[in-house]
C-alpha cells in the first residue's frame, strides 16, 4: 500500500488542530512533521513542545523529519512527544550506527534521510536495521519547491539494493511531489510520498490528499 503523509510545514500554524484533523479524516496515512533548527537547514520550525501538543489532538502515526544538528541530543524528547518514526539526517552525525540504536531504544521506528547530494553508499552497513530510508527530493529547509530529478534513478538503485538483501524496507520521498510526479516516483520504488504545498496549498487540501491517493491506488 501506498502512504500519503501531509507535511504539516505547509498547513496553517495558527489552526494546526483543525488542519490535522481534516487530513486525517481525509484518509492520510502519517503525518510528517518538519523540525527546523536553522542551524543544518536555514529555517526554523517546530519542536517538541508543539509535538506534543498535537499528540492530544490526534491518532495519526507521528513521522518526525529532524533536519536539526546535534539529533542525539533530541531523541528520548521527541519520543516522548508522541513520534512514532523518527528520521535523523545522515550528513549530521558521524555516528549514524548508534544514534539508529537509539531511536529503536525509545520505541520508535527508525529512519534515515539523505539530502539530494548525499550518495546511497552511506547505507550499507545500516540498511538492516531501518524501517524507513527517506531521500529528500528537494534540498531541506522549505516547502513548495521543484522536485529534483535525479531523485527518480535514486529511488529505483535504493530498491534495487534493498531487492538484492531481500529487505522490504519502506522508501519515503519528500519534497515537490504532486499529482504532476506521484506516479513517476511511486513506480520507481517509493512507497511513502511526503506532500506539503500540494495538499495544504490545494483549493480544498483533503480532495487533494483523496487524488493524490487515488492516483497510486494498487
Ligand atoms: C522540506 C521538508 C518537506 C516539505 C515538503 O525541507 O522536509 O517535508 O514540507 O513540502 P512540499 O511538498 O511543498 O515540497
Ligand atoms: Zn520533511
Amino acid at each position: 500500500m501506498i502512504k500519503i503523509a501531509p507535511s504539516i510545514l505547509s498547513a496553517d500554524f495558527a489552526n494546526l488542530e483543525r488542519d490535522i484533523k481534516m487530513v486525517e479524516a481525509a484518509g492520510a496515512d502519517l503525518l510528517h512533521i518538519d523540525v527546523m533548527d536553522g542551524h543544518f537547514v536555514p529555517n526554523i520550525t517546530i519542536g517538541v513542545p508543539v509535538v506534543k501538543s498535537l499528540r492530544r489532538v490526534s491518532k495519526m502515526g507521528f513521522d518526525v523529519h529532524l533536519m536539526i544538528s546535534n539529533p542525539e541530543n533530541y531523541i528520548s524528547d521527541f519520543a516522548a512527544a508522541g513520534a512514532d518514526i523518527i528520521t535523523v539526517h545522515a550528513e549530521v552525525t558521524t555516528h549514524l550506527h548508534r544514534l539508529i540504536q537509539m531511536i529503536k531504544k525509545e520505541g520508535c521506528q527508525a529512519a534515515v534521510s539523505l539530502n539530494p547530494a548525499t550518495p546511497l553508499n552511506v547505507l550499507d552497513y545500516v540498511l538492516e536495521d531501518l524501517d524507513m530510508v527517506l531521500l529528500m527530493s528537494v534540498n531541506p529547509g522549505f516547502g513548495g519547491q521543484n522536485f529534483i530529478k535525479a531523485t527518480l534513478d535514486k529511488i529505483k538503485t535504493l530498491r534495487d539494493m534493498m531487492n538484492k538483501k531481500n529487505l522490504n524496507i519502506d522508501i519515503q520521498v519528500d519534497g515537490g511531489i504532486g499529482l504532476e510526479n506521484i506516479v513517476e516516483v511511486v513506480s520507481c520504488g517509493a512507497n511513502v510520498i511526503v506532500a506539503g504545498s500540494a495538499v495544504f496549498n490545494a483549493p480544498d487540501p483533503a480532495f487533494a490528499i483523496k487524488k493524490l491517493k487515488g492516483a497510486v491506488r494498487v
